[in-house]
């Protein structure tokens, strides 16, 4: 038994797949960057408050889940469940909303929720995000969605949806609201789900048990009670996103764990997944800022799972950069170490992944752990080989062989893994 380990449902990630993670991750991100979004760096932990506004003192996120404790001077302070308020509060406290909108950002990293452990839940989970801040016009929704579509779709992604629809504003909601919570007082529901209802009826909808989503057949549905401003923005929505060729589905019932959405609303599904299905999600939020003590703006943006969507890709075989190395190069000898250090140095220089043998390793060793990297390409060195200036580049998978001068290792390199790529 090891001395320590991780704590419990924190994924690590290390050799090959610590390098299709981090792949993962910049896949996520580069549709973003493409996109306009600058990146921001927002603080891990925050003060209480600020989540217990922003996401909502109802959600399980914030009641159930938090990682909060006190600092030294007494001060509330929680590690971040998501990453929306942080940005917002960046927002309001850098007036970042007087200068050009709309403000639009990405974030990346871990995110903490004392979720009960499983398969693709974490309590420290991962997530690619972004926040377009200040306008609200559906196209925007729409380049946001389509940012998170690109993302999945770059990957290789095939087997997952884009479920949308629309939660109306203030100026609807609270009617459909009240009209649910008549509707829910009518079922048999019992006492914990019943409070819900009352606290929040929308989350009944996301009921999972099948009792009570067997009642819930005829319940009301925000997408039938928009107000009209409501109901053009979202054709507007749904138009733009079919000008981008990004498929959609209509999602009536959808809910999210989070308090503050309004209007556009979405989930990404991959159907591999089972249980922890959502690789991403987020959606418009009209009254956030307002709320942190901001100006009357909107927003839009999502969170994209970067452990969920590792497992997804993993589960439709896709290959991802594992950081295998082009070139393995093999010292055999003392002499040769200073010829292999100085080749090895200008490979990289050259953009060349490449990797070394070290200690006293026979060729025999060597070779073993050339191929076990998965390199295309050997370079070996040995004493003859030291005398005459030379190298041996070998190709690990034809077996083929040449001598090559020293100087020329790095051009011929570049040459033979260009003419592998073609
Ligand atoms: P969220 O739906 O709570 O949204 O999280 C976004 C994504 O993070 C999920 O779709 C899922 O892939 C991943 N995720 C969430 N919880 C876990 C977990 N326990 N383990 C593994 N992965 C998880 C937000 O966080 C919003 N801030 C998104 C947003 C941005 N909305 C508007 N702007």
């Amino acid at each position: 038994m090891p001395m320590f380990s991780a704590p419990k449902g924190v994924p690590e990630y290390f050799g090959e797949r610590g390098a299709a993670f981090l792949a993962v991750r910049n896949a996520l991100a580069a549709p973003a960057i493409h996109a306009g979004f600058h990146y921001a760096e927002i603080p891990v932990f925050e003060d209480t408050a600020l989540f217990v506004r922003g996401v909502g003192a109802s959600t399980d996120v914030v009641s159930k889940e938090m990682y909060t404790f006190d600092d030294r001077g007494g001060r509330s302070l929680s590690l971040r469940p998501e990453g929306t308020a942080g940005v917002m509060r960046m927002v309001v406290e850098h007036h970042l909303d007087r200068g050009q909108l709309p403000v639009k950002m990405w974030y990346a990293g871990p995110f903490f929720r004392a979720e009960r452990p499983q398969h693709g839940r974490y309590r420290q989970l991962q997530q690619v995000g972004v926040e377009a801040i200040g306008v609200e016009d559906p196209a925007l929704d729409a380049e946001v969605i389509a940012v998170a579509d690109e993302a999945f779709r770059a990957l290789g992604l095939q087997q997952y949806q884009l479920l949308l629809t629309s939660l109306g504003c203030a100026s609807c909601r609270p009617a459909y609201r009240t009209l649910l919570m008549a509707f829910l007082s009518e079922l048999d529901l019992d006492e914990t789900t019943r409070e819900r209802a009352l606290l929040n009826p929308l989350r009944v909808l996301d009921d999972k048990r099948d009792s009570v989503q067997a009642q819930l057949a005829d319940a009301p549905l925000m997408s039938h009670h928009l107000c009209e401003a409501c109901a053009t923005y979202h054709q507007q929505v749904c138009g733009y996103l079919d000008l981008l060729g990004v498929a959609w589905t209509d999602a009536p019932r959808l809910v999210r764990g989070l308090d503050y959405y309004t209007r556009t609303t979405f989930e990404f599904t991959h159907d591999l997944l089972g249980a922890q299905s959502g690789i991403g999600g987020g959606g418009r939020y009209d009254g956030l800022m307002a709320s942190l003590g901001g100006s009357e703006l909107s927003g839009i943006g999502f969170g994209l799972g970067t452990d969920r969507t590792l497992l997804a890709c993993e589960a439709e075989g896709l290959s991802l950069d594992a950081g295998t190395p082009d070139v393995f190069v093999i010292a055999i000898g003392a002499e040769a170490k200073a010829a292999c250090v100085r080749t090895a140095g200008k490979l990289r220089r050259c953009g060349v992944v490449t990797q070394m043998s070290f200690g006293d390793r026979g060729l025999k060793g060597a070779m073993k752990a050339a191929d076990k990297s998965g390199a295309r390409l050997a370079v070996i060195v040995g004493d003859h080989e030291v005398s005459q200036r030379t190298a041996v580049l070998k190709d690990l998978r034809s077996g083929q062989q040449i001598d090559v001068e020293e100087d020329d290792i790095a051009a011929r390199v570049v040459s033979q893994l260009k003419g592998a790529a073609q």
